[in-house]
């Protein structure tokens, strides 16, 4: 059956204060213990998973059908925080079709998108409210909050047939990290890159 029969014009609110959309179809919460191997400084991570297991961020999405040609969207909020000198970030992906575009609107915080692409190449851009980036197609991205206290909240959107590839990160990591130098974001070689 032509799944696209199903879907209708639609529209939804965005509640950037509070980190919200309205009627969203799913709620993904991803917690310190689903980033295991992720942070450079195994230690903090431990004696803050000891501690407890808090939310690193969070994606709300409304929900289409995963085939060419139609759009998937919703809200990343990641929380603020550190573990060791690395603020909170979320796993980072490549797209399963790897020459699949997103699309980023930066509506509450200060950030950065950390990329990188088969190729060798990385960068790394600043999210503040009103910037949108384009991620391109082939390139694997990951959001940080460097702010101490506030969210950083976007809003995505990216074909709904890309599918996800998480474990190629969590298998290598990114070649840069971004660490907290004494109050200020710094960009620095990955010491774990495989
Ligand atoms: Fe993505």
């Amino acid at each position: 059956m032509d799944t696209r029969k199903k879907i209708r014009p639609f529209t939804f609110k965005v509640d950037f204060q509070n980190g919200k959309i309205s009627n969203p179809d799913t709620h993904i919460v991803r917690k310190l213990s689903s980033m295991k191997g992720q942070y450079s400084d195994e230690k903090s991570f431990n004696e803050m998973l000891d501690k407890k297991d808090c939310i690193l961020y969070e994606v709300y999405e409304k929900l289409v059908p995963e085939i060419e040609g139609e759009l998937l969207q919703g809200m990343s909020i990641v929380h603020p925080g550190k573990v060791g000198k690395e603020y909170f970030m979320t796993k980072g992906h490549f797209h399963s079709i790897l020459d699949t575009a997103e699309l980023y609107y930066c509506v509450k915080g200060h950030g950065y998108m950390v990329m990188e692409n088969p190729e060798g190449d990385w960068s790394v851009e600043e999210l503040i409210p009103n910037i949108v980036l384009y991620v391109p197609g082939r390139w694997a991205h990951r959001s940080i909050n460097i702010n101490n206290t506030e969210d950083l909240v976007t809003i995505f959107t990216y074909p709904a047939n890309a599918g996800h590839d998480y474990a190629s990160i969590e298998t290598k990591g990114f070649r840069k990290l971004v660490v907290d130098n004494n109050g200020t974001p710094e960009i620095i070689d990955n010491p774990g890159w495989k």
